[in-house]
C-alpha cells in the first residue's frame, strides 16, 4: 500500500511532497535480546511503533558487535530481522527495517574487515560505510592509519556519538586529524536536545558549528531513557545550520547512505 504523503516545503520547495515519516535512522537498537536494547519481542515492536510515530520511516538496526567473531552473529541477527519485519508488517506499521551493526573498534572488527564479513550501514559516495564505536574515554591509539587502512579497502568508517568521548569533550580538535582522514561523524539527535547531559550537548553543538557532523540518528534503546526520536535534535540543529541543512543531516543524507538497503530511497 502506498504510504500517505503530505506537503513539506523544507524538503525541496513548496510543490515537493515528502513522506509522513521523513526520518531515516542510521542507529537503532530494536532487535530483542541481542544487546542492551529491548529484551522481548513485544518491547521491540513497541519501540518500532514509537519510532514510526516519531516520523522514522526507515531504520538500519545497529546491534552491538563486540568481542566476538562477526559472521556467526550476522547470521543469527539476520533471522531475527526477518521475524521483526514479518511482525511489523502484520501490525501494518509504516516502517522499514534493515540490519547493520555498531562495531567496537577491536580485533574482531579488524578480522571482519579482512574477511569481508561486515554489517554494512550503507554506502557513502563510492565507499561502503561501517558504524564504529570507540570507548567513551579516549580516541584509539594510531587511529588515523587505521582509518586510512580501511579506506584503502573501500570502507568508510562512521563514528557513533563522538560527543560522548571525554577526550573530544575536553579538546574538540583532537578529532581534526580523524575527520581529515575521512572519518564520518554520527551524532545522537538527543545529545543536541540535551537528553544526554550537558557535556555531550555542548560537544554536539560545537561539532555542528565546526561543520563536522555527517548525520543525526536516534541511537534509541528503549521508550524512556534513549527513545526513538530525531526531530527534537533536528530542531536544535536548524537553529545553528538552518532548516534545509538540518533536514540534510536528519533525513536526506541518511536516506542516501541507507539506499543500499532501501532502494526506494535512492531518489533522495
Ligand atoms: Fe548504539
Amino acid at each position: 500500500m502506498a504510504e500517505p504523503r503530505r506537503q513539506n516545503k523544507v524538503l525541496g520547495g513548496a510543490t515537493a511532497l515528502a513522506p509522513l515519516h521523513p526520518f531515516v535512522d542510521l542507529h537503532l537498537h530494536a532487535l530483542p535480546g541481542v544487546d542492551n536494547g529491548p529484551t522481548s519481542w513485544s518491547a521491540a515492536v513497541e519501540l518500532c511503533v514509537q519510532a514510526a510515530h516519531n516520523g522514522i520511516g526507515h531504520a538500519v538496526l545497529t546491534p552491538h558487535f563486540r568481542g566476538k567473531p562477526y559472521a556467526e552473529r550476522i547470521a543469527r541477527l539476520s533471522s531475527r530481522l526477518i521475524r521483526l519485519r514479518e511482525t511489523l508488517a502484520d501490525r501494518g506499521l509504516a516502517m522499514q527495517v534493515a540490519l547493520a551493526g555498531e562495531c567496537r573498534f577491536d580485533a574482531f572488527l579488524h578480522q571482519a574487515i579482512q574477511t569481508g564479513d561486515l554489517p554494512w550501514l550503507g554506502r557513502w559516495q563510492d565507499e561502503y560505510v561501517v558504524l564504529v564505536e570507540f570507548s567513551d574515554a579516549r580516541l584509539p591509539a594510531k587511529i588515523v592509519p587505521a582509518i586510512e587502512w580501511m579506506r584503502a579497502r573501500g570502507i568508510r568508517p562512521m563514528l557513533a556519538h563522538p560527543e560522548r568521548i571525554r577526550e573530544v569533550q575536553l579538546r574538540l580538535q583532537s578529532l581534526a586529524p580523524l575527520v581529515g582522514a575521512g572519518l564520518l561523524l554520527q551524532v545522537d539527535a538527543d545529545a543536541l536536545a540535551g537528553g544526554c547531559g550537558p557535556f555531550a550537548q555542548e560537544t554536539s553543538l560545537r561539532l555542528l558549528r565546526e561543520g563536522w557532523v555527517t548525520v543525526l540518528a536516534s541511537n534509541a534503546h528503549d521508550l524512556v531513557r534513549q527513545p526513538p526520536r530525531i526531530e527534537p535534535g533536528r530542531v536544535v540543529a536548524a537553529e545553528i545550520v538552518g532548516e534545509a541543512a538540518s533536514w540534510e543531516l536528519a533525513a536526506l543524507r541518511p536516506a542516501r547512505i541507507a539506499a543500499m538497503h532501501f532502494p526506494a530511497l535512492a531518489a533522495n
